[in-house]
């Protein structure tokens, strides 16, 4: 039976040092701020942005919330994105996906002063991730490799199989997990939704990150014996008239082969939310030029 990895309490040891940071850069006068801005009225996005709001508090960190009628033009978003940019008590940034459908995505990532882009999705801080010279790391990659490196789990030389291609988590992982150094020198393959053979490319990887947003996709037939299973998905399915949260991972069958297995919820989603604190940390501790001790 695999480990089970527990996110919560790995996020929450991550919280703590967030607050710590808070509490120095305080000290100094920098009161750390961070803006969500909302264009939805999708009930998930409503939940995700207010738990990143409450998540803030909890540390120290002044959150601002902006929220924008979904039917409004695209140039109000913009207008909010500048008057961010423009506000020295902001040092984070997060515009929350999906944006509605008469909204082109890449224009407003792409606004986001990069220094401010604490999801790490603007193009300059993409290229920087790549590079190996990264000023943010994106929040759920960031998450997975906390995760694995809290599980004793070597990266190096292993052969590792992400399932997804996203810009969010597959390619940036990837790139994560291919750099030379710490919780990098990995061999990757990304699988995605044309991959021939699935199945045999999963089973051959000691780590395996599941992030395409099928539910259940991956089962113990497709693992190898005491492989590391990492489990992005977040699915709302109906099951027996229940509405219920399942991964992209069928965990109680994959439980019985893995080593170790990340659960959902309480795997990689409270992860996700604490390196952002983190981001949002470093960020103002950038700005203002007050170190922070942040591991
Ligand atoms: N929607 C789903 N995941 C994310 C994320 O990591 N960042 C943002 N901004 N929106 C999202």
């Amino acid at each position: 039976m695999a480990e089970i990895i527990d996110g919560e309490a790995v996020a929450a040891e991550i919280r703590a040092d967030v607050r710590r940071s808070v509490e120095t850069l305080r000290e100094e006068g920098v009161v750390p701020g961070f803006a969500t801005v909302l264009m939805s009225d999708d009930p998930a996005s409503e939940t995700y942005v207010s738990m990143k709001q409450r998540d803030c508090e909890e540390v120290g960190i002044e959150a601002i919330d902006v929220e924008i009628d979904p039917t409004a033009p695209e140039t109000d978003l913009h207008d909010a994105i500048d008057e961010l940019n423009d506000d020295p008590a902001v040092h984070g940034i997060l515009v929350q996906l999906p944006l509605p459908d008469h909204v082109s995505e890449q224009p407003v990532l792409e606004r986001i002063d990069p220094e401010k882009d604490v999801d790490g999705f603007h193009p300059e801080n993409v290229g920087r991730l790549v590079t190996g010279t990264p000023r943010f790391l994106p929040c759920t990659p960031h998450g997975v490799l906390r995760l694995l490196d809290a599980a004793d789990v070597e990266t190096e030389g292993a052969d590792v199989t992400i399932v997804g291609r996203s810009n969010i988590v597959g390619k940036p992982l990837a790139n994560l997990l291919i750099q030379k150094g710490p919780l990098g020198n990995a061999t990757v393959t990304v699988c995605h939704s044309r991959t021939e053979n699935l199945a045999e490319k999963v089973r051959r990887a000691e780590i395996v990150v599941a992030a395409c947003g099928v539910p259940e996709l991956i089962d113990g037939s497709m693992l190898a014996e005491g492989a590391t299973v990492i489990d992005v998905g977040v699915n709302r399915v109906e099951r027996d008239g229940d509405s219920i949260l399942v991964g992209d991972v069928a965990f109680d069958d994959a439980r019985d082969v893995a080593g170790a297995i990340t659960p959902v919820p309480g795997g990689v989603g409270p992860m996700t939310r604490a390196m952002l604190l983190y981001n949002t940390v470093t960020a103002a501790s950038e700005r203002s030029g007050v170190d922070v001790e942040l591991p």
